[in-house]
């Protein structure tokens, strides 16, 4: 039997994995390691021109460490808004092809084209995300998508104790 899984997933994830893995052990605390993971996805996937991590705080997801060219205004999002708040409610990675057909879509950056948002789950419970903004369009696919999902996985311990 193959495991199409295991056996498509590129290199440079495996290799991404295994960097991402090392920075969080190395790191002195939480909020760092969540930083070097924003710094080290925005650094290896050209196509990852902003990363940010949103974590949820009671009802609203609320910005933690991010990256990119410029800062977002949306540091607080109500859960249920925007491709942020859509994916902390189901549960379900969301991947935008194209901002500006997306009616959900709360506008950040001028560059962005197109984005990728993908929960941190703590059990069945969706504690935070990761959000990704591309300047072409459809930048991401299924690929990002299973990627970013292990990531998050890796990061869930890191979420801050309040
Ligand atoms: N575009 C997101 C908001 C967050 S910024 O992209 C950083 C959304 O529609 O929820």
């Amino acid at each position: 039997m193959s495991h199409p899984v295991a056996e498509e997933r590129p290199a440079v994830h495996g290799d991404a994995l295994n960097g991402l893995r090392a920075a969080i052990a190395e790191a002195a605390q939480p909020e760092a390691a969540a930083q070097r993971v924003v710094e080290l996805l925005h650094d290896r996937f050209g196509h990852y021109d902003w990363v940010g991590i949103y974590w949820v705080e009671d009802t609203d997801l609320v910005l933690g460490p991010w990256i990119g060219p410029e800062a977002t205004e949306h540091t607080r999002i109500p859960i249920g808004t925007g491709v942020c708040g859509a994916a902390a409610a189901s549960g379900q990675t969301e991947i935008v092809p194209d901002v500006d057909a997306d009616p959900r879509y709360l506008a950040c950056f001028a560059s962005t084209r197109s984005e990728i948002v993908v929960p941190i789950f703590d059990g069945g419970e969706v504690i935070g995300e990761i959000d990704v903004d591309g300047s072409d369009l459809a930048a991401f696919d299924e690929m990002d998508a299973r990627f970013l999902e292990e990531v998050a996985a890796l990061i869930a311990p890191l979420r801050p104790r309040s």
